[in-house]
């Protein structure tokens, strides 16, 4: 593995130097927005438009990334203007869903433990106790939204938010959180992932039983199909949830889902929205192939020598491919990583190919792992 990083040290070097540049300028442009994705390449802002959006925290969590790397402090102080912003969202709690994880675990959990803010560790100790409130005792699984949107449906992204529950079992001495969150990896794992590694985004369950009763396709094309970034999701989620419990079947799962993503993306390595789908129209969606190399990263970190560099390998080759197609470096555009795609069937015929704030954000975490920096943030 350590050739495979030192043959790649030049473009790593050049492609961080790339974001900071870019990055440096737009911590200050942007301090007082929460940008989602662009408008005629500029940053939009989301206290504007939905201070209860579940991405709020990717602008901040990625500032604190770059800040952590480089110790500017044009990064901290956007990070910390973003947590503050945030602050209103507690007023809205009763909208609130899963992401708290995305929301404030990247964010002020990531301020806490890199400065000892005790305010931060409010905050993130509040939104990881409404997670554990989601938690259904009987079924053993955690609900992502409110009873009067969807009831009893599990999503695989709430793999990325159950490193929360790690963290507030940590913090108070106390399994009860952990246990929640293994329990709910436990049933992602049965119901969610498929004998050949590939996930299914949404699960129904018996509340009394767990038992699924009902699978469905989510934001991907159809039943049978796998959207890729629940793919990714799943990658990224299962090999974090094995660097907090030590669970083998987690790792295991983490390759599984990772042999399948490598598998679908290996001949130009830009991901489609979705790996089971027609041919025509070509729909690509960034944010999987970002948020998949940072599992990819981490996962090459867990294995036994011999195995690391087939995850490494692969997780480079998928953000050199997007460096070079999907990235823009220009200054009349706010963004940087572009063909970001919310849902394979897009909203309104909108939310395809756009650039999309956690794009940006695993780009950079991925970017910050290569770097050798051992922080994660999750
Ligand atoms: N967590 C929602 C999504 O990945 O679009």
């Amino acid at each position: 593995m350590e050739k495979i990083l030192s043959e790649n040290k030049q473009w790593i070097d050049e492609t961080w130097a790339k974001l900071d540049t870019k990055l440096s300028r737009t911590a200050v442009k942007s301090r007082d927005k929460i940008p989602y994705t662009t408008v005629d390449g500029v940053h939009d802002n989301q206290m504007e438009i939905l201070p209860i959006h579940w991405c709020n925290g990717f602008w901040g969590g990625l500032m604190w990334l770059m800040y952590i790397d480089t110790k500017k402090d044009v990064y901290k102080q956007t990070a910390e203007r973003s947590e503050e912003l945030m602050d209103e969202v507690f007023g809205l709690f009763d909208k609130i869903e899963h992401d708290v994880g995305f929301r404030w675990h990247i964010l002020s959990g990531v301020n806490y433990r890199i400065t000892g803010n005790k305010q931060s560790r409010v905050r993130n100790f509040i939104a990881g106790q409404s997670l554990a409130s989601r938690y259904i005792p009987n079924g053993k699984f955690i609900l992502p939204f409110n009873l009067d949107d969807i009831n009893n449906m599990t999503i695989i992204d709430t793999m990325m938010n159950i490193p929360q529950l790690y963290w507030l079992s940590r913090e108070t001495n106390n399994d009860r959180f952990k246990q929640m969150a293994m329990n709910h990896a436990d049933m992602v794992m049965r119901d969610h992932v498929r004998p050949d590694g590939s996930v299914t985004h949404t699960a129904y369950h018996n509340f009394e039983t767990g038992e699924p009763y009902y699978i469905n396709y989510g934001q991907g094309y159809a039943v049978e199909s796998t959207w890729s970034r629940g793919q990714a999701w799943a990658i990224y989620g299962f090999v974090l949830s094995y660097i907090h419990t030590g669970k083998q079947e987690y790792l295991d799962t983490a390759k599984k889902a990772a042999h399948y993503f490598i598998s679908c993306v290996s001949d130009d390595y830009l991901p489609k929205c979705d790996f089971r789908c027609p041919e025509e129209p070509v729909i690509y969606d960034s944010t999987a192939g970002a948020i998949a190399a940072c599992g990819l990263i981490e996962i090459a970190n867990q294995v036994p020598e011999f195995e690391k560099s087939l995850y490494m390998k692969h997780a480079i080759k998928l953000l050199k491919a997007m460096e070079e197609k999907f990235c823009d470096w220009s200054e009349k555009e706010d963004s940087i990583v572009q063909m970001g795609t919310e849902r394979y069937h897009g909203k309104n015929g909108k939310g395809i190919h756009i650039p999309i704030i956690y794009g940006d954000y695993f780009f950079v975490e991925a970017l910050f792992k290569l770097r050798g920096n051992e922080f994660i943030p999750w």
